[in-house]
Parts: C-alpha cells; structure tokens; sequence
C-alpha cells in the first residue's frame, strides 16, 4: 500500500463514515481523501460530492469525476422500519433493498474499475447481514445481499483485499433510530469503531475477510 493513498467513502455526512476522515488521515497523513453523500456536505480534507448510491447516472458521473482508489469504504446504508416481515409496506422494503443492495452493486459496477488491483475493498455490513433476524426485515435481507456482493468481488478481483466490516452496536443516529431507549454512552463511538476499521485496513491480506469489530475493541 502507498503512503499516499487515494480513498473513497459512501456515506460520508454523519456517523461511521463521517468519523472514518480523521481516522484515516491519522493512519496515511498523505492521503486524498473523497466521498459521497445524498446530502450537500462541506468537510475538511475531503472533496465530498453530492451523490445517491442508488442512482446510476450519480455513479457515472462520480466515478468519471475520481482519480485511480487504492481504498473504497462502503459505508452508506438505510435502516428501514423495525417490523415484522408481514408487517413491512412492499414499496418500504424495495426502498431500503435498492439503497442496501442495489446501491452496493452500483459502487461495486462502477468504483472497482478505478481501483488499483491489490486495493482495498471494504463493505461496512451487519450481523444481521449474516444471520437473519426477526423485524430487521428490510435491512438483513439487504444486506446478506451486500454480504454477497462482497463475495463476489472478492472471487472476481482475487488480488484485492476485501473486507466484510460489522461495526456492531455504534453510537450513531441509525442506531438511535433502532434502539431509541438505549444510553449511546454505553456502546462505542463512531470514532472508535472507525479508528477499528482504518486498522483493519492497514492489516487487511488478499481475499474475503469477514470481520467483527467487537473482536477488536479492548
Ligand atoms: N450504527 C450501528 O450501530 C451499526 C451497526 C451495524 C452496522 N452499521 C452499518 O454501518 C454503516 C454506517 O452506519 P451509521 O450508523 O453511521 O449510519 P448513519 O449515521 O445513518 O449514516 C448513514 C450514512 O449513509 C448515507 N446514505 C444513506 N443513504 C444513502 C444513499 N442512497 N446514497 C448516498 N449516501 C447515503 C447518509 O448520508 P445522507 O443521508 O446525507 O445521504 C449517511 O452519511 C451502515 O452501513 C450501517 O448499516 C451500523
């Protein structure tokens, strides 16, 4: 990996992906940094564009706008209602699959062909991507979808570093939005589990790496 590299993050306005900037730049102060959000967002370090993962004209036109990446973080994700499967609105579910899933095809379809060939790959997942669970509906089937994406990459990219990421339980609005009785004092930062995230890029090896950050924080 180069002391230089160029990195890219979906989901860059708030939360993990907002707190993956500093952390990065602490592990390659080199680094040019680049992300995306459907929100207008202006930070430090970082040439943010405006971008839906879910719209492929966007992704054309992102991608035409980046240099060759040596890191994509994909980050951006939806939760979706918290209900039962016959409970969930079709339309509801589609939304949050085309985000989820369809949304990490198109970063896949049109990130990867930038990216250098030992480049670091990562989708930031879930364990309920992993196992199914009940009223995470929308969002564990969307993101086993992500967890397939994944493998798939890693199989036709076989230099690439490719990492499944679950943060767990992080203190951001989507989690707020899951659990909202729950004390975020009492689950780790986004700073923290980006600062997890960043070192297992550092550390990452050729092929699919399927990783809990909870194996990594003290
Ligand atoms: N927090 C947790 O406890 C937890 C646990 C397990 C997994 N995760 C995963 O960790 C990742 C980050 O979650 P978070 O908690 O930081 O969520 P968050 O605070 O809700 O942030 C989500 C980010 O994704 C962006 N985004 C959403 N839809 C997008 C779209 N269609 N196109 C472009 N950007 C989009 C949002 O920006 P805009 O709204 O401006 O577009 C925002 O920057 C997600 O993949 C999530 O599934 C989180």
């Amino acid at each position: 990996m180069t002391n230089a590299p160029n990195i890219f993050i979906s989901g860059i306005s708030r939360g993990i992906g907002h707190a993956l900037v500093p952390a990065f730049l602490r592990a390659y102060p080199e680094a040019t940094l680049f992300g995306c959000a459907r929100s207008n967002v202006e930070i430090d370090n970082v040439t943010a564009f405006k971008a839906d993962i879910t719209s492929s004209e966007d992704m054309h036109t992102l991608a035409a706008k980046l240099p060759t990446l040596d890191i994509v973080i994909h980050n951006a994700a939806v939760l979706g209602p918290r209900a039962r499967l016959v409970d969930i609105d079709d339309d509801v579910f589609r939304q949050v699959v085309d985000v989820n899933l369809n949304g990490s095809f198109l970063m896949a379809k049109y990130l990867l062909p930038l990216m250098t060939p030992d480049g670091v790959f990562v989708g930031v997942s879930s364990s309920v991507g992993r196992q199914g669970r009940a009223q995470w509906g929308a969002y564990s089937a969307s993101k086993h979808g992500l967890e397939g994406v994944l493998g798939i990459v890693a199989d036709e990219c076989p230099l690439m570093h490719v990492l499944s990421f679950n943060p767990g339980g992080t203190a951001t609005d989507m989690r707020a939005e899951a659990y909202p009785d729950e004390d975020p004092s009492t689950i780790p930062s986004a700073a923290e589990i980006a600062q997890v995230l960043v070192e297992r890029v550092v550390d990452s090896t050729p092929g699919l790496s399927v990783l809990n950050a909870r194996d990594f924080v003290s």
